[in-house]
């Protein structure tokens, strides 16, 4: 099979990992990149050597068949638009959008061009959340009755020196951290059915305290919502993010309340483990070998993924579908605590297939993930 050329555009912190971690796989080549600023362009083509595009040159170029999103979110919809319209493939950073709006008119245009579109998070796919998911799958805690999720944190004005879109629409810890627990709870448990929920702004300024100068910027969004989930299934769920915890918190981040025992889920952030189990007559927790492979950092199966189906015209995991539900799921959380009332989804999706065990995308045997 021909390896299929890869494009990049946003050439800025995440990129790396992407660069990294694309030179790994034998069934795509990532070969050029872009951003508007070309500094940066040539900064990191030089570094991973590749190609330094211009942004409408790599749109042009006629042999790349797929081009990777690293824009920031609010660019996300505008840079994914034009990739379609060059009749390319696109593998975008979470979210798929900020607003509902722009995702229908991608998942459209890409379905009337027959062009994939795949999102970030592929931390789902990773050897942890797979575990979680064959675990259920082999009924091992048996029917699933309930989940809760914690995403407890305190923000990020103290590391990020310009951390100020955090705290616009788009952002806040829902839509930051939000994608990763979705993500992962849609595809151990199911499509979301309805969601309540309330959420507040607990500090309406903050001081950045990252970086030379101390300043405050104005919060715009909510920064700490909980919520309840109606999943199809008749699962029942909690879930609380936030960037309002100063003190620490003990709560796990994923547990899964089955029939026959409790399942401890990892960080849906990272890849890896551990995944840990106590059943009914257990007196502990025991913690579960894993699975499945990918437990490093290993962004970019995700799009490994999508070029594989591709090839072998399947579906693909980490697919629009998956990621419009998950952001329709985000504006859920805020809609319902602004309505005083249940939101009901306008949207489903598929749980994505769980991978086979162990499996290993076509590798170079010295550049293992
Ligand atoms: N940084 C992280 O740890 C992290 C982790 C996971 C996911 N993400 C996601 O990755 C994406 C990028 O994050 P980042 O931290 O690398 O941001 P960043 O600000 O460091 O880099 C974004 C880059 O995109 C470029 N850009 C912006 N608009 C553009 C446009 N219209 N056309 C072309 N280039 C454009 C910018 O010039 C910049 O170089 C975001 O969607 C974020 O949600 C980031």
């Amino acid at each position: 099979m021909e390896k299929m050329k890869v494009g990049l555009i946003g050439c800025g912190n995440i990129s790396s990992i992407y660069f990294e971690n694309c030179t790994t796989f034998e069934h795509f080549e990532l070969v050029g990149c872009a951003d508007l600023d070309f500094k940066r362009t040539k900064a990191q083509a030089e570094r991973f050597n590749v190609k330094a595009y211009t942004i409408e040159e790599i749109l042009e170029d006629k042999e790349i068949e797929v081009i990777v999103n690293l824009t920031i979110p609010k660019a996300h919809a505008q840079v994914c638009m034009q990739v379609l319209q060059a009749n390319k493939h696109v593998f975008t950073e979470k979210p798929l959008t900020v607003t509902r709006e722009e995702g229908i008119q991608l998942i459209k245009l890409a379905e009337e061009k027959n062009l994939r579109i795949g999102s970030a998070p592929d931390t789902f796919l990773g050897g942890g959340i797979q575990t979680a998911i064959h675990l259920i799958n082999q009924n091992e805690i048996g029917t699933p009755i309930g989940v809760t999720a914690s995403m407890m944190s305190r923000g990020h004005e103290h590391w990020h020196p310009n951390p100020d879109f955090y705290y616009e629409n788009g952002g806040g810890p829902m839509f930051d951290m939000g994608p990763y627990y979705l993500t992962a709870l849609v595809s151990m448990l199911g499509p979301i059915k309805r969601i309540a929920s309330s959420a507040r702004i607990s500090f309406p300024k903050r001081t950045i305290t990252a970086g030379q100068n101390p300043r405050t910027l104005t919060v715009h969004t909510p920064t700490h919502i909980s919520g309840i989930i109606d999943f199809e299934s008749g699962v029942m769920g909690n879930m609380t993010t936030s960037f309002d915890i100063f003190g620490g918190s003990t709560l796990p981040k994923i547990e899964v309340y089955g029939e026959k025992g409790t399942m401890l889920v990892p960080d849906p952030n990272t890849f890896d483990g551990p995944v840990l189990i106590r059943k009914r007559d257990d007196h502990q927790f025991n913690q579960v070998p894993l699975t499945h492979r990918y437990t490093k950092n290993s962004r970019g199966i995700g799009l490994a993924d999508m070029i594989e189906a591709i090839q072998q015209k399947r579906n693909h995991r980490a697919n629009e579908t998956l990621a419009y539900h998950v952001l329709d799921a985000m504006h859920g959380f805020l809609d319902a605590s602004r309505e005083g009332a249940y939101y009901h989804l306008n949207s489903t999706c598929e749980k994505p297939e769980a991978f086979p065990l162990h499996y290993q995308f076509p590798t170079k045997k010295e550049k293992m993930l």
